[in-house]
């Protein structure tokens, strides 16, 4: 997987040795409460060992799921979320690819308010549009709106509301300019 730089930020595989960052992450209400439909907090580190290879399997050059590593300017280093950039499902029983590709954030608490999503969000975007991928979308919680926000600083375009992922209305942002009425 091609590891991504920003002026603060290094964007890279995870490996097993991030287990309780993960589980430590997904773990949290405050993160899950707008990812899916019914949000199940994580419990264990065998169920995170279990996502990072998940994760890691999604890897195709193009599409993949990076830590967000924070460099700091004395030189630490700590881990602050993660990036996806994945296909998504189309609404319907089977949750079939829909042939679309999208991008997701999740971040720590710890490192809120800090506009770290949208530097490392713009990364993957400008990664993604340089592979080829004809549009990247997002879709959002309508109540989710830090999420929201980071769509409109990476210059993601509102669409309204869709149904068309996931078996679920959602905010739907897109790298395409929506169509004029
Ligand atoms: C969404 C998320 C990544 C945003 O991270 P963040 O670190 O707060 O992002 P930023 O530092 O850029 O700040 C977000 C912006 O949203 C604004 N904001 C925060 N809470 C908000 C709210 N409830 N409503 C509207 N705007 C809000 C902030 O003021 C900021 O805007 P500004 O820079 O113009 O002031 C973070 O909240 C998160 O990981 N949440 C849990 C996982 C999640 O829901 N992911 C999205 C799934 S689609």
């Amino acid at each position: 997987m091609l590891t991504l730089e920003t002026p603060r930020l290094l964007l890279r595989p995870y490996t097993d040795d991030d287990a309780a960052f993960v589980l430590d992450l997904y773990s949290r209400r405050e993160v899950q409460q707008f990812l899916g439909v019914s949000p199940k907090l994580m419990k264990d580190s065998a169920e995170a060992l279990a996502l990072i290879a998940a994760w890691n399997r999604l890897d195709d050059g193009t599409c993949g799921v990076w830590a967000v590593q924070v460099m700091d300017a004395a030189g630490s280093e700590h881990l602050a979320g993660t990036l996806l950039l994945k296909p998504i499902p189309a609404s319907g029983p089977e949750r079939k690819p829909s042939g679309d590709i999208e991008i997701g954030w999740h971040f720590h608490p710890d490192s809120w308010g800090k506009g770290y999503a949208p530097e490392a969000a713009a990364a993957v975007l400008d990664h993604a549009l340089a592979r080829g991928l004809p549009k990247v979308v997002a879709v959002i919680n309508p109540a989710n709106g830090a999420s929201r926000r980071v769509c409109e600083k990476v210059g993601l375009h509102h669409q309204g509301t869709s149904d068309r992922y996931y078996n679920a209305v959602c905010e739907l942002f897109s790298t395409e300019r929506p169509a004029c009425p």
